[in-house]
């Protein structure tokens, strides 16, 4: 048993999809999130810049107590993951390798589809993944860099969302994939636009299930789960703007947000 908290990072909101699916599959742990909202996105800088801004939130993590951390964005696990995992001596899982996983597990004609940002494409991580599980797979990557703010600023089944999401989505319309994994944390609140858009015969892979699920088995393993009677107290922390990260959580989680905090994350 181990009653301390679970650390969640995205740079931004986008990692609640995460937090929600824990919220529902672990709720007797606690999560310590931190968004980093002052430096979003991360999907267009460069894998330095990415590792450098992760490894100081990890550090302020640290300070938290946590017993582990999700990175829930898919540009750091998918650029940054192997290089946090050498440097902290923590259990650390990324989103990337179980959306993989579920994306190889589920694909029946091996034709695998990648949307996310420029920098997870640019890695060829996930191809790379999928690829030792199933070495004859195709894979084909589409970043969707509108995709992000369409999430924030809460469009998410307006006309002008069907619109991007018909241009960004027609190449891969055309090469016949049945499975398309949603490789950023925004992109599942897309889900309904994205399904209308590839239609039913196209599976998509949200990684965030397998991800909590993963980690909690995880901790089973290790003994290390939260046994305690008293109901886990969640603390949000952010680099910028609590007000704005409230009201876009707000429509990604159900649960209200109570404990937000600003947090001057360079100092790490
Ligand atoms: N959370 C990021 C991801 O999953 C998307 C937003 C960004 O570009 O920072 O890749």
């Amino acid at each position: 048993m181990d009653n301390r908290p679970i650390g969640v990072f995205d740079s931004g909101v986008g990692g609640l999809t995460v937090v929600k699916e824990l919220l529902q599959h672990g709720p007797n742990e606690q999560i310590i999130y931190f968004g980093d909202t002052a430096r979003v996105p991360y999907g267009s800088k460069s894998k330095e810049t990415v590792t450098k801004y992760s490894k100081q939130i990890i550090r302020f993590l640290l300070t938290k107590n946590v017993k582990g951390l999700i990175v829930a964005c898919n540009t750091i696990s998918s650029n940054s993951l192997e290089e946090l995992q050498k440097d902290f001596d923590l259990p650390i899982l990324g989103v990337v390798k179980p959306g993989a996983l579920m994306a190889a597990r589920t694909s029946q004609n091996q034709r695998i589809g990648i949307i996310g940002t420029e920098a997870t494409v640019n890695s060829k991580t996930y191809k790379t993944l999928i690829q030792e599980q199933k070495p004859e797979a195709k894979i084909f990557g589409q970043a969707c860099p509108l995709f992000v703010p369409l999430v924030e600023e809460g469009w998410l089944t307006d006309d002008v969302t069907y619109q991007v999401a018909k241009k960004y989505l027609q190449s891969l319309q055309q090469v016949d994939i049945d499975t398309l994994v949603l490789g950023c944390t925004h992109y599942p609140l897309l889900t309904p636009v994205i399904q209308e858009v590839m239609g039913d015969g196209v599976a998509l892979i949200n990684p965030a299930l397998e991800t909590v699920q993963q980690f909690l088995r995880l901790l089973d393993r290790k003994q290390s789960l939260r046994e305690n009677n008293i109901p886990p107290k969640h603390e949000f922390y952010v680099s910028d703007n609590p007000k704005k990260f409230c009201e876009i959580g707000r429509r990604m989680l159900t649960d209200p947000m109570e404990w937000i905090h600003q947090v001057n994350i360079e100092a790490y």
